[in-house]
């Protein structure tokens, strides 16, 4: 039997967004992401560091293939669901933050990743995304999020413990 998502868990077009100000001021919306969001979304991931990539994807992908691209924006809101914050550019925006989870097959708990634009990290974007993230878990009835990072990943070490999660060491890698 497949588990039907209710109502309440999808949302659909009245999914939340959240107007959000950051520590210096600087103001995002955070909002699902769709495939309208494509393009942005390409630009975003090739604008990262090599490490904020290398954090996040656990890997290198410099330049993110369409078929990635539209994995990561073509998005169900049953088993996955992805925010974006978008801050306003010309006449248009760019993302400057993610935010997703996928649910795993328990269906009562779910993975999770964040990643912020380099120049905006350290301003309380991660914490928000994330925050928004787990807003929508809890109202869908998940028991928890988890994160598999890089030992030398601090950055998500400090989010993680400053959103209340515990962190401990894969005891099958030995890095
Ligand atoms: C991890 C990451 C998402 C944090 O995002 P962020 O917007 O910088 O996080 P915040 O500004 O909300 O900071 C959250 C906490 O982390 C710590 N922190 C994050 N960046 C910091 C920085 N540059 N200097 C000092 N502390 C920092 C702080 O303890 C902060 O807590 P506080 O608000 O009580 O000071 C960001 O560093 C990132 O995108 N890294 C690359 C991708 C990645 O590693 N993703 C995680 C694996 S999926």
């Amino acid at each position: 039997m497949t588990d039907k998502p209710s109502h309440a868990a999808y949302l659909g077009p009245d999914y939340p967004h959240w107007n959000t100000t950051l520590s210096d001021g600087s103001e995002v919306l955070i909002r699902p992401i769709g495939p309208q969001d494509a393009a942005a979304e390409k630009a975003f991931i090739e604008s990262l560091s090599p490490q904020s990539r290398r954090n996040r994807f656990l890997g290198q992908i410099a330049h993110p293939s369409d078929e990635f691209i539209h994995q990561l924006t073509d998005i169900d809101y049953i088993n996955d669901v992805a925010l974006v914050a978008i801050a306003p550019e010309g006449a248009g925006y760019r993302i400057v933050g993610v935010s997703r989870y996928a649910i795993d097959s328990s269906r009562k708990d779910c993975e999770c990743a964040v990643v912020v634009a380099d120049k905006w990290q350290g301003k309380g974007l991660g914490t928000a995304l994330m925050e928004c993230l787990k807003t929508l878990a809890t109202e869908r009835g998940l028991l928890s999020m988890r994160s598999v990072d890089l030992a030398e990943n601090w950055e998500m070490r400090d989010l993680a413990s400053a959103l209340g999660f515990h962190s401990s060491p894969d005891p099958s890698d030995p890095h």
